[in-house]
């Protein structure tokens, strides 16, 4: 039996989630799966709930879970607080940490019927296959912060800090998975102008003598920025610190149609954890308006990296592409000539896809 821990958070996380859950749902009657779901606040919900964004019973809940799944989290609501409070930096940041999923995993994948949604012209994006590995609980996320009065005003410093151990791990998991795939690694740093960086790349130089099949290419961060939309499908594997991973992702998911296809899964501790990459969009929610489809995906991310179904991962990925060629779109990705659905209508959408598929293969 697998314990799956529900985070719904807050936005549009409470309409995403059960989405995804619906459809795992779906994957353990047609593969035998036994999943347990276990929901727990967090994030702003959990602030009113109890006034911690990251209760106690939450995080106990996660860490003795099999994975996590996680709907979004923050909103105007709670950007007032101090950063200590704050549903990110006091609820997102810490769960990162104490379950010490140091590698995030981001898919860039294309699907076919979403050729014409990318704002890039066709024979630009055409085959675009990338997978960002970013680095998740180092670098300025979390290294000292503070504030001090200075004469005539205030100075406010982040501090940007790796060590050569941290670099090494998720370089090491980056090498591992071009293996798995086309061989080549781009690992991004501002080796001109920062410290880290500097190290960051020797580390790299380093690893790769233990990856000689690998080929691995340095790029400045901005050089990255503009090379992902000039030439995309020159990418197979990128590794990069948080910050950058942070900012990279959001744009190469929009080349590929919208931010509300792009999966994620946190891995490298004990429990993993599956989120899609997007935000709480509260301008959206409650709306039944949101794109499941990252959530949906991230649970198939679940089902390969926590509980190794390769089968029933690429069955919801299948799934998901059929519903997109048969026209369905949410609101953000709607085309002419192709028919919007809700949240939970696309949720319905993919479960049926998944039964037609199984139906197909007996
Ligand atoms: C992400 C998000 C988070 C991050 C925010 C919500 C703190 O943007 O997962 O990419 O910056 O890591
Ligand atoms: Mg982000």
């Amino acid at each position: 039996m697998f314990r799956i821990a529900v985070l719904p958070g807050d936005g549009i996380g409470p309409e995403i989630v059960p989405e995804a859950v619906k459809v795992l749902r779906a994957c353990s009657g047609l593969f035998g799966l036994d999943f347990t779901f276990t929901e727990a606040p967090v994030g702003g919900a959990a602030i009113e709930l109890t006034g911690h964004p990251l209760p106690e019973e939450t995080l106990a809940l996660c860490r003795g879970s099999d994975a996590i799944i996680l709907g979004a989290i923050g909103g105007p609501r709670w950007d007032h607080l101090p950063l200590e409070r704050r549903p990110e930096a006091a609820a997102l940041l810490p769960l990162r940490k104490e379950l010490g999923l140091f590698a995030n995993l981001r898919p860039v994948e294309l699907y076919e019927a979403l050729l014409d949604a990318s704002p890039l012209k066709q024979e630009v994006i055409a085959g675009t296959d990338i997978l960002v590995v970013r680095e998740l609980t180092g670098g300025l996320y979390f290294g000292e912060k503070r504030r001090e009065q200075i004469p005539g005003g205030e100075r406010a410093i982040d501090t940007l800090v790796y060590t050569s151990s941290e670099i090494e791990r998720i370089g090491r998991l980056a090498f591992e998975a071009a293996r798995s795939r086309r061989k080549l690694l781009h690992s991004i740093d501002k080796a001109n102008v920062l410290e880290s960086s500097r190290l960051w790349r020797e580390v790299m130089e380093r690893l790769q003598k233990e990856y000689p099949d690998i080929e691995l290419k340095h790029m400045y961060v901005d050089n990255a920025a503009m090379q992902l939309v000039n030439w995309p499908k020159q990418f197979d594997v990128i590794v990069t610190e948080n910050m950058f991973g942070d900012i990279l992702t959001d744009q190469a998911s929009v080349l590929t149609g919208s931010i509300g296809m792009l999966a994620s899964a946190s891995i490298g501790g004990q429990v993993a954890l599956y989120e899609p990459a997007h935000g709480s969009a509260p301008d959206i929610a409650a709306r039944n308006e949101a794109n499941p489809l990252a959530t949906i995906l991230s649970a198939g991310l679940m089902l390969r990296f926590s509980f190794n179904h390769e089968a029933a991962a690429r069955a919801i990925e299948e799934a998901v592409a059929r519903v997109l060629a048969d026209g369905y779109r949410t609101r953000e990705l709607m085309q002419p000539g192709c028919r919007e659905l809700g949240t939970a209508e696309m949720g319905d959408r993919v479960v049926e896809a998944l039964l037609k598929l199984k139906e197909g293969s007996l």
